[in-house]
């Protein structure tokens, strides 16, 4: 075991751990934020830099700290290890320069990009964002690519964090799509617009954290924030058949996997069960999602509008209760034997 602490909070955790699933045991805000770390894609990491901290202290046997800011998401951490991320003014400014980056070449699209309200780049645009740009060049420009008949990609949105790529190598039979070139002219391209349309491929929708790869059954259906979450499943051969209805009226315009609080995909879902399946007959509704991001879906209070609805059936029920025992003692009343 490894005594470690990050931004004041201590915590013991087997060898091995990464800096960044040490901060996780802890929580709250001084977990660092991953744009291209997933912890169920293996290898993944080590591509977007927003993970950086500074290692104040490297171990209790060799106190020195780390020469520069490192990624949390790779680094793994030693006894006595001390580390600093929101508290060191240094990274807060490091990381300001990795969003700086990523947005060098991004499209000012969130107003019509489908990603918008559960976007992370977005949420860091916000945190770290500067007013305007100083790229002086023109930004990289790509054409719509169809992959297969239900992914589109907007390459211009990318950030080449490599999650799809993974998707593609771990989850589905063959891979036919990867990153084509590289520096400034790398992007995700199939071999030769090849079709992406194995089982689990739906999978790296989800999992990319940029509106780079879209979901052609729900683009411009809706603000994502005008849609109710609902956790549902069904029995399905090929995948846990655990999703997310994302509900507008009685209709469901788009199945996602459920994501766990960092994001992340909970079980990953079937191609079947993500676009074939957009019927509330299809599913056993389980309840309204909890959605555990400072994003703007929780912040249309959907949970509290339905804890709001328990509580008003609650009242009425013991209304009708209290009356119910009122009518009761006053017929006790009336009950000569009572006198
Ligand atoms: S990917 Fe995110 S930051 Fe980029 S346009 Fe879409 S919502 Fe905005
Ligand atoms: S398309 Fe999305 S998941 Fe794939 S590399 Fe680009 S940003 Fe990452
Ligand atoms: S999350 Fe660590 S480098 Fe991307």
């Amino acid at each position: 075991m490894a005594k470690v602490t990050i931004d004041g909070k201590s915590i013991e955790v087997p060898d091995g751990t990464t800096i960044l699933n040490a901060a996780r045991m802890i929580g709250g805000d001084i977990v660092p934020p991953a744009m291209c770390y997933y912890s169920k894609l293996k290898t993944s990491g080590g591509y977007c830099r927003t993970c950086l901290v500074k290692v104040a202290q490297g171990s209790a046997k060799d106190p020195r700290p780390m020469p520069k800011p490192v990624p949390s998401c790779r680094q793994t951490v030693m006894d006595g290890m001390v580390v600093e991320n929101i508290t060191s003014p240094e990274i807060v400014e490091a990381r300001a320069g990795v969003v700086e980056f990523l947005l060098l070449n991004h499209p000012l699209d969130c107003p019509i990009c489908d990603q918008a309200g559960e976007c992370h780049l977005q949420d860091l645009g916000y945190e770290h964002g500067k007013m305007k740009t100083r790229y002086e060049f023109k930004r990289r420009e790509f054409e719509k690519i169809d992959i297969g008949d239900k992914i589109k990609l907007h390459m211009t949105r990318c950030i080449l964090c490599y999650r799809c790529v993974k998707v593609a190598d771990q989850l589905c039979s063959c891979r036919n799509h990867g990153v084509m070139n590289r520096g400034d002219v790398a992007e995700i391209s199939t071999y030769i617009e090849n079709v992406v349309d194995k089982d689990m491929s739906g999978n790296m929708i989800d999992v990319c954290p940029v509106g780079a790869l879209t979901d052609k059954t729900f683009r411009f259906k809706s603000r994502v924030w005008f849609t109710k979450p609902v956790d549902a499943h069904r029995t399905c051969d090929k995948c846990c058949g655990k999703v997310r209805l994302w509900y507008k009226g009685e209709e469901v315009l788009r199945v996602t996997a459920r994501k766990d609080k960092y994001g992340e995909v909970e079980d990953w879902i079937c191609n079947s069960c993500r676009f074939d399946h957009k019927k509330t007959s299809d599913w056993v509704i389980e309840g309204a999602s909890h959605i555990d991001h400072h994003s703007v879906i929780s912040a249309n209070h959907y949970e509290t509008g339905k804890a709001l609805e328990n509580l008003k059936s609650d009242i009425e029920r013991h209304q009708k209760q209290l009356k119910e025992n009122k009518f009761a003692l006053g017929q006790g009343a009336m009950n000569p034997n009572n006198v």
